[in-house]
This record gives C-alpha cells, sequence and structure tokens, in this order.
C-alpha cells in the first residue's frame, strides 16, 4: 500500500516541535504542501530552514488556535498560497491543572480554550474551502485521557473527551459534503509536554507496566496514522477515535504477560 500525497494541501497546527512537529514532516515527506502553524515564532524559524533544506513544498505562519482571526488567516494562506485545504490536523494542545479542589480557574480555560476551542475554530475556518472541493480530511488530538483519565488531569482530560463527541458531531455535519472527520488518543510519548522518560526508574516501570506493548510511544508512530488516514486508503473512515496508546489497559493487566513471558 503506497500513501500518496501528492497534491494534497495540509495544515498542522502546533507543529513547531513534538508530535506535530513530526505529522508535519512526515506529511512533507509523503509529498503534501504542509502548512506549519504555532504561536511559537522561534519554533517555526527552526521548522522554516528544515522544509528548506529537504525542499520541501509548504509554509509558516505564527497563530493562536485560540483566536479565530488567526485561525481564519492560517485558511487563507493556505488558500492564497496553494489553492485548496485537503487535510487539517488539530494538533495544537497545551496540558496541565491540579486536584479539582486546588485548581486554578486559568489552568481550566487554557486546557478548553487551546485544546477544544481551538479545534472548533480551526475546523470552522477549514470548511468553507473543503465544501467547496467535496472533499477533505480533519483529524484531531485527542489523548488516551479522553477514554481512562487520570488524577489532576480533569482539566485536560475533560477537554480530550470533548474532542471526541465534537469529532463525532462534525463527521456527521460533514458526511454529505465527502469530509471525513476523526480523532486519535495518544497514550505516552516524551515531549516537551509530558518527560515520561525522565522520571524516576520506578515510576517509569509502573508507567510501563500499563501497557501491552511496554514501550513510550514515539512521534512518529502518530505521524504514521495521521498519514494513513489523511490518505485515499481511510476514505471510509469517520466519527472515529483510534487509540493509539500501545495498548494501554487492553488488559487488567498488561505487565501480567511480561512476568509469565515464554
Ligand atoms: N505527548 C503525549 O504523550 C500526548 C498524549 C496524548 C495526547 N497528546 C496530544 O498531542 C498533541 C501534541 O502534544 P505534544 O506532546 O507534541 O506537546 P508539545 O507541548 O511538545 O507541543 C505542542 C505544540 O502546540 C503549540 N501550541 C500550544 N498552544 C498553542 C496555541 N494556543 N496555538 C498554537 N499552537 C499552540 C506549542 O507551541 C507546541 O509547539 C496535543 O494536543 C496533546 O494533548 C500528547
Amino acid at each position: 500500500m503506497l500513501i500518496d500525497l501528492k497534491d494534497r494541501v495540509a495544515i498542522v497546527t502546533g507543529a513547531g516541535r513534538g508530535i506535530g512537529r513530526a505529522i508535519a514532516r512526515k506529511l512533507a515527506n509523503e509529498g503534501a504542501t504542509t502548512l506549519v502553524a504555532d504561536f511559537q515564532q522561534e519554533l517555526l524559524d527552526d521548522v522554516a530552514a528544515e522544509w528548506a533544506a529537504n525542499g520541501w513544498r509548504g509554509a509558516q505562519i505564527q497563530g493562536d488556535v485560540r483566536r479565530s482571526e488567526d485561525c481564519k488567516a492560517v485558511a487563507e494562506l493556505a488558500e492564497r498560497q496553494f489553492g485548496r485545504i485537503d487535510i487539517l490536523v488539530n494538533n495544537a494542545g497545551v496540558a496541565g491543572g491540579a486536584r479539582v479542589e486546588e485548581m486554578a480557574e486559568a489552568a481550566w480555560d487554557a486546557n478548553m480554550d487551546v485544546n477544544l476551542k481551538g479545534t472548533f475554530l480551526m475546523s470552522q475556518a477549514v470548511i468553507p474551502s473543503m465544501k467547496s472541493q467535496n472533499s477533505g480530511r480533519i483529524l484531531n488530538a485527542a489523548s488516551f485521557a479522553a477514554i481512562v483519565p487520570s488524577i489532576g488531569g480533569a482539566a485536560y482530560a475533560a477537554s480530550k473527551a470533548g474532542v471526541e463527541s465534537f469529532t463525532r458531531v462534525l463527521a456527521g455535519e460533514l458526511g454529505p459534503h465527502n469530509i471525513t472527520v476523526n480523532c486519535y488518543a495518544p497514550g505516552m510519548i516524551p515531549t516537551e509536554m509530558n518527560h515520561f522518560a525522565e522520571r524516576d526508574a520506578e515510576t517509569q516501570d509502573m508507567l510501563l507496566d500499563t501497557l501491552s506493548l511496554r514501550r513510550w510511544g514515539d512521534p512518529e508512530d502518530v505521524a504514521n496514522l495521521i498519514c494513513f488516514l489523511a490518505s485515499d486508503h481511510a476514505g471510509y473512515i469517520t466519527g472515529a477515535m483510534i487509540d493509539i496508546s500501545g495498548g494501554k489497559f487492553a488488559t487488567q493487566q498488561p505487565w501480567a504477560a511480561y512476568r509469565s513471558k515464554r
């Protein structure tokens, strides 16, 4: 199966680093003209250098997904410079918070505004282009936290559960326009957001014990999924949430298979 994204125009938000950067890199490498949006300009400068060094088509734009004007500007740039929008990856996200009793209102708002409202605003900005083409792919970053949340992660988990519901509604609304909308749930991927691989050995063991595959995820694992979902091969998948967590709690005691491995 060959994934060919030539002639496709993709937008990836929060793609200055981490998982988004890996997604944008993979899409570009598979031939898509890839517009990288992030609110941190210094990250975008580095992306620009990488794109130039590899001869990839695309552009970089500073924008904050919490602001509707910025989201419209991202979509307008893609239209103006490349003539269409085929793929939107709503990757931009933040985490953090505290137990509900101690959580600052600002932490709640940050999770909701970036993770959930940002996904809404950016999707809204690309819908007219995708409708006029009668095709499109919208891919939203949810999280395993939307499936089984963590203590202290109420704001994050609620925002990501919201992303799943939003995805299903939008899939229903855009089905008649041949636009698919899906989300994905990464588990534990070491990035600037989550320094899993830098925790003490005991904590790492405890976390890895929850996984059937017993390894941290790699941003590239998510990038591979996105390329598939963005391709023609995934044309009959919509409204889905794909678990890409390495089998987190696929069984009640994933570790047991390792202790009795034969
Ligand atoms: N790392 C994990 O284990 C994990 C697990 C589940 C889900 N996710 C989700 O995957 C996505 C990427 O996570 P990551 O680990 O690469 O995080 P990261 O912090 O390394 O990268 C997030 C990127 O989003 C950008 N960003 C943040 N707020 C923004 C805003 N308002 N507007 C535009 N850009 C903004 C940041 O500048 C950064 O480049 C997030 O949605 C996250 O919730 C990550």
